[in-house]
């Protein structure tokens, strides 16, 4: 994470790489109106590019780090896309009031690399609170490494898993079937899994 223009903007790099195959693949996902709430959006750099990408949908990002936010609302003034894209709410995925901060519903909800960098309850928050969030028909969009049946799929998610978990012991690589059967008992139907580069997984659930 770096930042390099002089006001709040942070560049996360890896958005650089992700954001056109997170985009065609959300394309598919999103309906092509309403508002759709990002959790933990970091830099707001994904925020921006989609909601360019998608001028028809808001953009609602969030985030509970306050220089996240900063840089977020950084990155809207940046792209002139106010007042189309709402200012960033300060949301923690385990706050109990997702609604309430949002004050109107969503018609889906987006989460790109927030499971493996967070502890468990997280992955538990999001899904729990995102069906209480979303109507019938609503989507959840979840992108990231997954374990499939408690193995790696690739030496390089592996060697990452074991990084995260030596800065803090509650990350790692979440177990696909895990967080599937943690889905459905939170409300959800599984939409589909589709393989993404870098050995990466959207996940996408049916309210
Ligand atoms: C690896 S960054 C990913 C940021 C962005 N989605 C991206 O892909 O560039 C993880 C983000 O999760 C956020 N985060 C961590 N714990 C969280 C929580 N409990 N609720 C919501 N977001 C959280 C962090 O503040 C950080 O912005």
């Amino acid at each position: 994470m770096s930042t390099v223009y002089g006001d709040q903007r942070l560049i996360f790099p890896a958005t650089q790489r992700n954001r056109i195959p997170i985009g065609d693949e959300l394309a598919e996902q999103l309906p092509s109106t309403g508002l759709i709430l990002e959790i933990a959006s970091g830099s707001g750099e994904h925020g921006v590019t989609f909601q360019k990408r998608f001028p028809k949908l808001t953009w609602q990002c969030s985030d509970p780090d306050p220089d996240h936010c900063r840089s977020i609302g950084s990155w809207i003034r940046h792209e002139q896309l106010m007042p189309k894209m709402p200012a960033a709410l300060q949301l923690d995925v385990r706050d109990s009031d997702w609604l309430e901060q949002l004050k109107m519903p969503a018609q889906a909800v987006v989460a790109i690399n927030l499971l493996h960098i967070s502890a468990w309850e997280c992955t538990v928050a999001l899904l729990r609170q995102s069906a209480q969030l979303l109507q019938a028909g609503g989507k959840l969009c979840v992108y990231g490494p997954f374990c499939v049946d408690g193995q790696h799929v690739s030496e390089s998610n592996r060697s990452f898993d074991t990084s995260l978990q030596e800065r803090n012991p509650a990350w790692g690589v979440r177990d696909q079937s895990t967080v599937l059967q943690e889905a459905a008992d939170a409300g959800f139907t599984l939409g589909n899994i589709r393989l993404m580069p870098a050995n990466n997984r959207m996940i996408t659930w049916i309210r």
